[in-house]
């Protein structure tokens, strides 16, 4: 559920016009609704109420500072994966204490900096074997990927914890993989990260935590995700007698629909019989369908009268034949000038945006209830080439 929708014909979030936004700031530009964001933090740990729990948002879907600020004030922690990422959490106003930096290569300074001389609380990451049935690109949680370590791995780390003094171990993690659709690969992990606690609690050793990782899934179209309520009395049911705090780490679920991509047409163009819809926005704002085929719906912002559609490519500016937002899709008979709402775009999109073709990266707001504020300006020309240093 989210607070995208048309009232008089026209497309809202929330009560503020999109048409509005890109008249006051151009396009393309990523629309959030804070109330959206907040119901689903709300949503999510709800589903955890009966097991003591602590929700770390996965920074690395959404990375604005704004949007970590209002997480941290609703009581989140954080997931993070780079010295970076722990820049932003801490600009932000989170609370070190609450953030668990993962990652499958960490430099030594990222180290020093996240620690800063303290004893570092861990977890180790167990790699269950499951099969996420999500797309390769995004899947991590088989002994093929190179995240994490095996089962039967762990369990001699663990046994040998005490050789590591510079450590005290506190938790077992796991993360299968991302934008996961149903709950049989939660279950058969579940299960088996049960049964490894409950030997590693008969080995002695001493765990607080066991960290579940992110990766519901969202619906992009037609998928039918588990509800966070499902998701969440399944996840406390498996684990209530473990007697651990349970940590969850999910981005897409909070932030994926609670954003949008608000573009322009450019232009059409016919190509034979095949037809192409060029609008303002590229792959270098918002790269999911080009690297991993991803599907956003496209709602045209201003409601059409005319129930009519044709079928085009919707595709964007960059030189690349990867730059498409839709193949052969319906689509509504939109003329040069018109608006387009990329939906679905709040998880993996501005923060998996680049420079590409020299395209300055575009501005983000966040709308709450009638007002939106700007919470990250559209770069300027002078932005792209700040860092470079011609020799004088
Ligand atoms: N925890 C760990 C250790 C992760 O690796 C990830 C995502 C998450 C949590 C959050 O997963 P989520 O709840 O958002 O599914 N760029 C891709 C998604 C990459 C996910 C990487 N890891 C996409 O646009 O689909």
């Amino acid at each position: 559920m989210h607070h995208f929708h048309y009232q008089d014909g026209e497309l809202y979030c929330e009560e503020v016009l999109l048409s509005r936004i890109a008249a006051d700031m151009g396009t393309p530009v990523y629309v959030y609704s804070e109330r959206t964001l907040e119901r689903h933090v709300r949503v999510f740990d709800d589903a955890f109420r009966s097991v003591p729990h602590l929700i770390c948002y996965a920074v690395k879907a959404n990375s604005n500072i704004n949007i970590l600020r209002r997480f941290a004030e609703w009581g989140t922690g954080f997931d993070i994966v780079s010295g970076g990422e722990l820049f932003r959490v801490l600009r932000a106003g989170g609370s070190a204490e609450k953030v668990i930096f993962a990652g499958v290569g960490k430099t030594a300074d990222e180290i020093r900096y996240a620690l800063a001389g303290k004893k570092a609380r861990i977890s180790i990451r167990a790699n269950p074997d499951v099969d996420p049935r999500t797309h390769p690109y995004i899947s991590t949680g088989m002994q093929k990927h190179k995240f994490g370590v095996s089962l039967p791995e762990a369990r001699d780390l663990y046994r040998n914890t005490r050789a590591f003094s510079n450590v005290e171990v506190v938790g077992v993690q796991c993360h299968l993989g991302s934008q996961i659709t149903e709950m049989g690969p939660f279950q058969e992990a579940l299960a088996s990260l049960r049964q490894f606690v409950l030997e590693l609690q008969s080995d002695g050793v001493a765990l607080k935590y066991l960290d579940f990782g992110g990766g519901l899934g969202i619906s992009y179209s037609t998928e039918e995700p588990p509800s966070p309520a499902v998701y969440g009395e399944t996840v406390a049911k498996a684990t209530k007698d473990l007697e651990l705090t349970i940590v969850l780490e999910p981005g897409r679920v909070i932030v994926g629909n609670a954003g949008i991509l608000l573009t322009r047409v450019l232009l059409k163009k016919n190509q034979g019989t095949k037809k192409f819809l060029v609008v303002d926005a590229g792959m270098n704002d918002l790269i999911r369908p080009a690297l991993y085929g991803s599907h956003h719906q496209l709602w045209p912002v201003r409601e059409q009268a005319s129930q009519k559609m044709e079928t085009a490519d919707v595709v964007g500016p960059v030189c690349e034949s990867a730059d498409f937002f839709a193949k052969d899709r319906d689509v509504a008979l939109l003329e040069p000038g018109e608006l387009l709402a990329i939906m679905s775009a709040g998880a993996y999109g501005f923060s998996l945006s680049s420079n590409y073709n020299s395209r300055p990266r575009v501005a983000e707001v966040l709308v709450t209830g009638k007002t939106y504020q700007v919470i990250r300006r559209r770069e300027t020309y002078e932005d792209l080439v700040r860092l470079e240093e011609l020799p004088s």
